[in-house]
């Protein structure tokens, strides 16, 4: 870089320790421009879903509605706190996916949303920046999603300590994270914890009984425990067993002194990554007044008015629109249902071809969710050296890398392989 130190001593760490050619976007860059070369490529790489015809997977009314929009509708501003008709609409299509025994409870104990502007990293980024100091510890699953490092870590400079969410046979436990919460609560220190379900990279979700766990541990908290639910993928789930839903309702009404932010878009929820437009809603420990929420709300707002104002205008209003509308509403839903049963089909057709096999290199964690199946490596390989094998062998993958977690796998997106490329897909990635 230039001789004359332009930076600050923030943009001097972030220079040194963001490394964009790592992560799944660069990743995804390595495997395009193989796809150019290599006739017959399997571009696993990016966590935006397609159809089989290998093109994003578009919601067709939504598509529709935005391009009916005029002019003020698409330019004008957005209100700093979300357009209310879009907020609203966006509260109750949240509280429609949790249990209906959960809905009252949740709908009582919430705010309304705020939009948060560039998606859900947006939505991170400011629950991050109100809620936590550098001395705070921000208790991280050892499975997660390259930018939690970057966003809290190495941009806000939180305290990381990490848990281990999967164990070394690839299946969820809390035993760590509890541990880990009663050893900072006996430390008399504020506790701060990332959820992400279902996970990228594992594809893991909990079970309902996994989750009472956390709650048992939650109801007892006496230190001020901030919770951030990153729900980028929620309701995308492949199996019978674990929460087809949020965690939310689970976390909230269970004692003063938790609060959970969730921080949920867009981007996953209506395959809509481009536009960038994620929410933040806050749910108490206990009941409060309609004052005590438009405070907090107003703090968020303040906190996404000094971060990146307001967001974009044009979807809040299309999908506002669909909402009051019966007819387009019942077909947006029909529309992610096709997803989620053209997801579920790729996890099940998977399952299936990974049944029987055994390989020396690499073990399938216990994936029930999400976009991604994610296998651990077994031995000393690390997965940047295999991710580039399989690049050479014709298949795109991520893969992952932590030295203080001890994180090293591989992932796979079916999100985005078309179900005829799945067996080969599958075959490379065993041939390693
Ligand atoms: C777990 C998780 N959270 C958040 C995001 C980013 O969402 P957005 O594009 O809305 O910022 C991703 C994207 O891959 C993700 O995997």
């Amino acid at each position: 870089m230039n001789k004359v130190n332009y930076l600050s001593e923030k943009g001097i760490f972030i220079e040194k320790n963001v490394n964009l050619s790592a992560g799944t976007l660069a990743w995804g860059s390595k495997a395009r421009q193989r796809a150019k070369e290599v006739k017959g490529f399997i571009d696993a790489t990016i966590g935006s879903a397609k159809n089989d015809e290998g093109k994003l997977f578009a919601f067709k009314t939504f598509e529709e509605e935005l391009k009916g929009l005029s002019a003020d509708k698409i330019f004008g501003y957005a209100n700093v706190r979300g357009q209310k008709r879009f907020t609203r609409a966006w509260m109750e299509d949240t509280l429609e996916t949790f249990p209906s025994e959960h809905r009252e409870k949740s709908r009582l104990l919430s705010t309304e949303p705020i939009t948060t502007c560039g998606g859900i990293t947006g939505g991170l980024t400011i629950a991050g920046q109100l809620f936590f100091d550098k001395t705070d510890n921000l208790l991280v699953p050892n499975s997660r999603w390259s930018n939690v490092d970057n966003c809290f870590f190495k941009n806000q400079q939180i305290t990381e300590l990490n848990y281990n969410l999967i164990d070394k046979e690839g299946n969820l436990s809390f035993d760590d994270l509890i541990e880990k919460i009663k050893i900072l609560e006996k430390e008399n220190k504020k506790i701060g914890i990332y959820f992400n379900f279902p996970n990228n990279p594992s594809g893991i979700s909990p079970t309902l009984s996994q989750i009472k766990a956390i709650q048992e541990t939650l109801k007892e908290v006496k230190v001020p425990t901030v919770i951030i639910l990153d729900d980028a993928y929620e309701g995308y789930v492949h199996s019978d067993e674990v929460l087809d839903h949020s965690i939310y309702p689970y976390l909230i009404g269970l004692n003063e002194n938790v609060l959970t932010i969730k921080v949920d878009g867009m981007s996953k929820r209506y395959s809509a990554y481009g536009v960038r437009l994620g929410t933040i809603m806050l749910g108490f420990g206990k009941e409060v007044d309609e004052e005590e929420k438009e405070d907090y709300r107003e703090l968020i707002a303040k906190g996404a008015r000094t971060l990146t104002s307001s967001s974009p205008r044009g979807p809040q209003e299309a999908f506002a629109n669909i909402s009051e509308d019966k007819k387009k509403k019942k077909q947006l839903k029909k529309e992610k249902e096709e997803l989620k049963n053209l997801l579920k089909e790729r996890y099940l057709e998977i399952k299936r071809l990974i049944k029987d096999r055994e390989n020396k290199t690499i073990h399938p964690v216990d994936f029930n969710s999400g976009f991604f199946g994610y296998w651990i490596i077994k031995n000393n390989l690390l997965s940047f050296d295999l991710g580039e094998k399989l690049l050479e062998k014709s298949l795109g993958t991520v893969p992952f890398y932590n030295k203080t977690s001890g994180l090293n796998g591989i992932r796979l997106a079916f999100c985005s392989i078309k179900r005829d490329d799945l067996e080969k897909a599958i075959d490379i990635l065993y041939s390693v």
